[in-house]
């Protein structure tokens, strides 16, 4: 299988990764930062659970369509989507990123230094919960564009966070609220699933809100992302 096969005779999932292939060999070319960094990921053992690198350069191109100057996200990981959207910050721009794991946390410093982000992204290690909480009685904020791709059960509580660190015009993006279409069973007794349909509900009953989600297929299957802008 390779990007040149027509997409007709490539089942759905298969076609998925090659259009992904042919999208990020004709748009992204080659980042050998990024490359590295999935690579450190890998020796470190850590989920391979980042957003794609199609995906990294939306979040991109959202911050400098956005011109977001302070970026929070929750969820660091090995730091690709942190790198991806520090790289779109002005000079003066800041980035403060929220990592459970200490071992995460680590590996991210480390790609994020390599990427050579780091003057601009702050690692803040403990429950996002937790830390939000602290952010917002310390007054920290507002920010100008903020990505949630954490645990999701708690996706609610980082909504709501979230706002209370937000200016009218902030834009918010989760990621993951599709599931390959699991969001739709409202009888899952999956965490994850119940606190995506519960995000959907907490969205939805936020008048601060214009929303929607879009669902992506790709080298992460069928999933989605919200898109919400505070008024
Ligand atoms: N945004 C990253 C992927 C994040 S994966 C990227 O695209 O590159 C989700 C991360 O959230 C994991 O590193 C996990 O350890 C972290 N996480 C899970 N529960 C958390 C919590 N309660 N607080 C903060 N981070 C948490
Ligand atoms: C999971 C988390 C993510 O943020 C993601 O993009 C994919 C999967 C997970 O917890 O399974
Ligand atoms: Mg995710």
């Amino acid at each position: 299988m390779n990007a040149d096969e027509p997409a007709g005779l490539i089942d759905p999932d298969p076609a998925w990764k090659v259009v992904d292939s042919y999208i990020a060999g004709h748009l992204l070319g080659e980042d050998a930062v990024l490359a590295a960094t999935l690579a450190a990921n890998a020796t470190a053992g850590l989920p391979d659970i980042d957003v794609s690198p199609a995906q990294g350069q939306m979040l991109h191109l959202y911050a400098r369509m956005t011109g977001a100057r302070q970026i929070l996200e929750i969820g660091t990981l090995g730091g690709y989507s942190t790198i991806c959207l520090a790289r779109a910050l002005p000079a003066d721009g800041k980035l403060v990123t929220l990592e459970l794991e200490p071992q995460h946390a680590e590996v991210a410093r480390a790609n994020i230094a390599a990427a050579g982000v780091e003057a601009k992204v702050e690692v803040r290690i403990g429950a996002a919960v937790d830390t939000l909480t602290a952010m917002i009685a310390a007054g920290e904020g507002p920010f100008d564009l903020i990505f949630i791709d954490a645990d999701k059960p708690s996706n609610t509580a980082y909504l709501h966070a979230s706002l209370a660190l937000s200016r009218p015009g902030t834009t918010i993006i989760v990621d993951n609220v599709v599931r390959e279409g699991g969001v739709l069973d409202a009888e899952s007794d999956d965490p994850r699933i119940i606190g995506t349909r519960a995000l959907f509900a907490a969205v939805a009953a936020e008048p601060r809100l214009t929303a929607t989600a879009v669902q992506t297929v790709g080298a992460k299957k069928w999933d989605g992302f919200l898109l919400a802008v505070v008024q």
